[in-house]
C-alpha cells in the first residue's frame, strides 16, 4: 500500500520524509519531553541523522513487518512524524504511533493525523485490528488512542526498563467493525 503523496488532512499534510527534513526533525525529536517514553532515544544530530536517513526509505508498506513513515507539514515547516505499522498480513493486525513537536501540542494535530492513520490501515490497507502502546505515564499519548475511541485491553507491569528504570506497557486497540458502528 503506497498512499498518494501528499495526504491532506483538514490542517495539516502529510508526506514522507527526505533527508533535508533534518532540521525540523532534530528540533523536536531532539528535545528530552518528546524522546522521554521513546524506546529510540536518539538525541544528537548525527543520531537522529541516522533515525531520519531509516525513514526516508520507509513510505510504503508492501510485506508484514514495514512501516510506513510519514512527516506532519505545518505551513512548510515539520512538526512531527507518524506510524503505521504493518503486523501482520495473515491476520490482518496493525500499529500506529506519532510525535508532534510541543510548540505545536494541545491542538488536536496529532489526534487528526492519528486518525488519518487509522483510515490508511482500515480503509487502504484492509486491516482488521489496530493498536497503539505507551507507558501509562505518558498521558497525552493514551488520552489520544481514548480521543480515537480505541479501547485499553492490557496494563503490562514492569515490561521493560527504559532509561534504567521499569516501565509499564498499556496496550489500546480498535476493531474495523467499531469504528464502522461509531458515529
Ligand atoms: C503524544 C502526543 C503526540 C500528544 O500530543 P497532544 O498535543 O496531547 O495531542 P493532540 O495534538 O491531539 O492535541 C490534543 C489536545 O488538544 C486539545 N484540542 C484542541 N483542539 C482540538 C481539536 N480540534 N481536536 C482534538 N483535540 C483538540 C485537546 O483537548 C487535547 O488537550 P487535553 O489533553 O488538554 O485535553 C505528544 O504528547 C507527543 O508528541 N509526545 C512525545 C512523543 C510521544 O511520547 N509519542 C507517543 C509515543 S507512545
Amino acid at each position: 500500500m503506497k498512499p498518494d503523496f501528499p495526504i491532506r488532512t483538514e490542517r495539516l499534510l502529510l508526506r514522507p520524509f527526505t533527508a533535508d527534513d533534518l532540521d525540523d526533525f532534530l528540533a523536536y525529536r531532539a528535545l528530552p519531553e518528546v524522546r522521554r517514553y521513546l524506546y529510540n532515544d536518539a538525541s544528537t544530530r548525527d543520531e537522529c541523522g541516522k533515525v531520519l536517513a531509516q525513514r526516508v526509505g520507509e513510505t510504503e508498506l508492501t510485506a508484514a513487518g514495514q512501516r510506513l513513515i510519514l512527516a506532519v507539514e505545518l505551513d512548510g515547516r515539520v512538526i512531527g512524524d507518524a506510524m503505521l505499522k504493518w503486523l501482520s498480513e495473515k491476520d490482518r493486525q496493525g500499529e500506529i504511533g506519532y510525535s508532534l513537536h510541543p510548540a505545536f501540542q494541545g491542538r488536536g494535530y496529532a489526534t487528526e493525523v492519528a486518525r488519518t492513520m487509522l483510515t490508511l490501515g482500515f480503509d487502504e490497507l484492509g486491516l482488521h485490528r489496530i493498536v497503539a502502546e505507551c507507558d501509562p505515564r505518558n498521558e497525552p499519548s493514551w488520552r489520544l488512542m481514548e480521543r480515537l475511541g480505541m479501547r485499553r485491553e492490557a496494563h503490562f507491569r514492569e515490561w521493560a526498563i527504559l532509561r534504567g528504570e521499569w516501565s509499564d506497557l498499556v496496550v489500546y486497540a480498535l476493531l474495523a467493525e467499531e469504528r464502522r458502528s461509531r458515529p
